[in-house]
């Protein structure tokens, strides 16, 4: 039962002291979160991580996250996904191998021009790699702009993979809005080289499913029941969507903005719905509201960490055995660090 399963992963994690580091993705369920040493954004672990001495990191988010900790932690370190199933599925929707056959068309379209491939954090080793090699950078939900700056500096135009709602959503930051083409590879006809041509910015036909979910519909009617809300939401979410919030920005800038509301006043939250639950918990002086009531979903592969296999993972560590071990390869790490390294510059 559930009081049992948490004397043992108490235990397990008495037994292993400091060689051991839990991280937990702000959509992490409770029992997760509950024992994590740190708790935050995707970016932000990763770099818990690597600040960390401990031997072992027991990282609760998805794939790309523990990749990215795998990155920039040093050789000594292992980082442990507790479940293999855990992966982002618009991460999934920019494969590496697929990436690389869409861009000979895609340069094919502009033989003149240098395009420049700007990866979102949530994408896997080898496509960060592959943008590193081609000139290009990994960015973050908060420096999505920087990193388009970035790229026009160095050339003509900007493929921006996986996330078209986040990369529209900079685009418009950046006025740009008008000068974009989306690429989809599914659809024949959605991969048309005379819009590649013309536009500055290409969008790769990525999205995420929670996200997309939300609509400006959802913030109307907010603002409708409750006059006095305030409406944040996450870059990923439609451009309509973002454009009607009050605030937009990564789980963390999310998770900052309830922390400091003033008592009493109300946030409708548009992101994942384990956040908008924990944001309740943590901050009961605060009306907090999932900003499409019971259709705000959960993400599937962050659901997939069970703490059943957190339990696991740890009473093997104790037995000396690791687990899951996310290790990207010595050629990807060091591309894929380039590509980060140059995130880092901006
Ligand atoms: P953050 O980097 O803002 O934590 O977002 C990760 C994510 O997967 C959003 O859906
Ligand atoms: Fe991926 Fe969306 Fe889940 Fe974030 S919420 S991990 S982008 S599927």
């Amino acid at each position: 039962d559930e009081s049992e399963r948490t004397e043992r992963i108490e235990r397990a994690l008495d037994e292993l002291g400091d060689d051991v580091l839990v991280l937990g993705h702000n959509y992490q369920r409770e029992e997760i979160v509950a024992h994590a040493d740190f708790i935050g954004d995707s970016y932000a672990l990763s770099k818990r991580a690597a600040e960390a001495d401990a031997d072992h990191v027991v990282f609760c988010g998805v794939t790309f996250m523990a990749e990215s900790a795998d990155i920039i932690t040093d050789d000594s370190q292992t980082v442990i996904l507790p479940s293999m199933e855990a992966s982002c599925p618009m991460a999934g929707m920019a494969e590496a191998l697929q990436v690389d056959a869409a861009w000979a068309e895609i340069t094919d379209a502009a033989p003149d021009e240098n395009i420049v491939p700007v990866t979102y954090m949530n994408s896997y080793a080898d496509l960060k790699a592959f943008c590193a090699e081609q000139g290009g950078l990994v960015c973050t939900s908060s420096n999505a702009h920087k990193a388009f700056e970035y790229a026009f500096e160095r050339g003509d135009k900007v493929l921006f993979l996986p996330d078209k709602h986040l990369g529209e959503n900079t685009a418009h930051r950046l006025g740009m809005e008008d000068n974009t083409a989306v690429w989809d590879p599914w659809d024949p006809e959605g991969k048309d080289a005379s819009e590649v041509a013309e536009a500055d910015i290409v969008l790769w036909e990525g999205y995420c499913q929670v996200h997309e979910r939300f609509r400006e519909s959802h913030v109307e009617q907010v603002r409708e029941d409750h006059p006095d809300a305030n409406v944040v939401v996450h870059p990923e979410c439609r451009r309509e969507v973002v454009e009607a919030a009050d605030v937009v920005g990564s789980t963390s800038t999310i998770t900052d903005t309830v922390a400091e509301a003033e008592p009493g006043e109300t946030w409708a939250i548009g992101t994942e719905i384990h956040l908008a639950n924990h944001l309740a918990r943590w901050h009961p002086e605060v009306e907090v509201l999932p900003l499409c009531g019971d259709a705000c979903m959960d993400c599937n592969a962050m659901r997939q960490i069970d703490p059943n296999y957190l339990t696991w993972v740890l009473e093997e560590l104790v037995e000396g055995r690791e687990r899951n071990v996310i290790e990207v390869s010595p050629e990807e790490k060091e591309l894929a660090g380039v590509a980060l390294d140059r995130m880092l510059e901006i």
